[in-house]
């Protein structure tokens, strides 16, 4: 197994906020050619944000919670996919989650990202649909 950590980011920090943003920027903006203004939104400032760090303290990953129990923004860079990475992050958020007793946990899944949701207890709910021209599935998590 790799060695790395999953912290908590808060937003309002600004070093937190960059560490969480190079991440996106990168996965997201660069790789997968979002536009920037559709990957900026109002949401980041009441999520909560989940940051993956290798040994040496540098960002390799990043997700979000919504208040309202959206998932979502889950990226992990290239170079550490395949490693357990993004399913740490998931499961921190869902901790979250937990602790805050949200009940319904949803996510807007790319459709290539599929199996790494329902590898975590994730069911596709609906048709695809596209978002920032990407093709998407609504899925939530099932809790039977
Ligand atoms: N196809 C099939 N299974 C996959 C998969 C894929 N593309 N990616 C991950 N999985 C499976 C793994 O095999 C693993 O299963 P296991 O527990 O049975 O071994 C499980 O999902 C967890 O994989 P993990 O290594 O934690 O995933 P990751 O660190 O590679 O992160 C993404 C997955 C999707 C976050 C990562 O590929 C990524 O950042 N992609 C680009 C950004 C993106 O598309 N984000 C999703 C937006 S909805």
């Amino acid at each position: 197994m790799s060695d790395f950590s999953v912290v908590t980011a808060d937003w309002s920090n600004v070093a937190d906020r960059a560490r969480c943003a190079e991440i996106r920027e990168t996965v997201f903006i660069q790789e997968q050619s979002v536009p920037v203004e559709e990957e900026w939104d109002d949401d980041d400032a009441t999520s909560v944000h989940a940051l993956a760090l290798d040994l040496d303290g540098t960002p390799i990953g990043t997700g979000r919670l919504l208040p309202d129990g959206h998932l979502g923004r889950i990226a992990v860079l290239k170079q550490w996919r395949g490693l357990g990475v993004g399913a740490a992050i998931m499961n921190a958020l869902i901790a979250h989650a937990n602790d805050a007793q949200l009940s319904g946990l949803v996510l807007n899944a790319q459709t290539h990202a599929i199996p790494f949701y329902e590898s975590l207890g994730f069911r596709v709910d609906g048709d695809e649909f596209m978002d920032a021209g990407i093709p998407h599935v609504a899925m939530y998590l099932s809790t039977s």
